[in-house]
């Protein structure tokens, strides 16, 4: 019942250690090329390996990150279960990452900046936060935890998922009426869906046009969500004022791209949130004990939603 690490060897190291002190029972190695493929039960990576299909006794393929749609689910055997990382240390960074954008585009950075270049000392008009409206797609852990850390500075906060949720100070919609209900009142529109054939191309002019006039978005979820011309034409035509951008399609963006100098947007290279390898090899110890006892892991992906 090997673990198979296939990752980076600087966390590779953390992983070992962890294993070695609290799974001592669980052989682990970084070294696909010697490992008995047959040996293997449970495996981490990024993205799955062309000859995933040899390790015939695969239980668990463990995604280092916490998206799953770099796997293409379809190529992987129906008996094994995958689970995304959920850690302490991913949620922290979404967490800085969302608060930086949502202050940064509240109190007008990039009308500054751009003032800044041009010798302009003016003041741009301040609304209060409480009169900031800051809508969330995607209530799961990241979500949620952006939502958690954005309370204390008093926006109204609202949030949107596939099925119905009740989060404390948090207006929550589900389904498609849903999202029209939340769009009409996000001044701030922070996108933290999963990739799947739902939210594939969602962050489109249509979803611009129903967000109130004068809108920002903060996109951390992933690129193919955005539809990356009508954002430009949003920010160009004024109706959108300006957004911050984490995850692109493609990733790097070519060097001819608008995102790298328009002045509305501020870009970021898909560095919102990163694993912590020690606290993402403790999450995944604990998800052995768990398969093993008979639960299902934390962060399990259900086949058939694709996250
Ligand atoms: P979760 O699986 O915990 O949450 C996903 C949320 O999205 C759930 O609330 C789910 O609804 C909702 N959702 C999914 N599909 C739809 C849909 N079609 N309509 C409405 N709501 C939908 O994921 P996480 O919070 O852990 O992560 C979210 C994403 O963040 C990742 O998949 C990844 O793409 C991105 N990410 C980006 C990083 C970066 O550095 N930029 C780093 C880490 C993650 P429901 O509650 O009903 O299930
Ligand atoms: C992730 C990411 O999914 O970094 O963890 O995007």
């Amino acid at each position: 019942m090997t673990f198979l690490f296939n990752s980076d060897a600087r966390r590779g190291a953390i992983f070992a250690d962890a294993f070695a002190k609290e799974l001592p029972d669980v052989p682990f190695t970084m070294d696909a090329a010697t490992v008995d493929p047959d040996a293997v039960r449970y495996l981490i990576t990024w993205t799955a390996p062309e000859d995933l299909a040899r390790y015939r006794n695969l239980e668990i393929l463990f995604s280092i990150g916490a998206g799953v749609d770099q796997f293409r689910l379809d190529s992987v055997p129906e008996q094994v279960k995958i689970v995304r990382m959920v850690e302490e240390g991913i949620m922290r960074m979404m967490q800085e990452y969302v608060t930086l954008a949502v202050l940064a585009l509240h109190r007008n950075l990039p009308g500054y900046l751009a003032q800044q270049r041009a010798g302009e000392w003016a003041d741009i008009t301040q609304p209060q936060a409480g009169s900031r409206r800051v809508g969330v797609l995607g209530l799961g852990q990241l979500g949620q935890a952006v939502l958690d850390r954005l309370k204390p500075f008093g926006f109204p906060l609202a949030g949107w998922s596939r099925s119905p949720r009740r989060i404390a100070g948090v207006t929550c919609h589900h389904g498609e009426l849903g999202l029209d209900e939340m769009l009409a009142v996000s001044d701030i529109l922070i996108c933290l869906l999963p990739l799947t054939e739902g939210t594939r191309g969602l962050l489109d002019a249509g979803l611009f046009g129903k967000l109130p006039e004068g809108a920002a978005l903060v996109h951390t979820g992933r690129g193919p969500q955005l539809d990356h011309e009508a954002l430009v034409a949003a920010l160009d035509g004024g109706h959108l004022s300006a957004a911050m951008i984490d995850v692109t399609d493609p990733e790097p963006l070519p060097a001819s791209h608008r995102f790298w100098s328009h002045p509305k947007v501020i870009l970021t290279p898909h560095v919102a949130s990163v694993t912590q390898p020690a606290t993402a090899a403790q999450a995944v110890v604990e998800n052995i004990r768990r398969y093993r006892a008979g639960l299902d892991p934390i962060g399990l992906v259900d086949w058939l939603r694709g996250y």
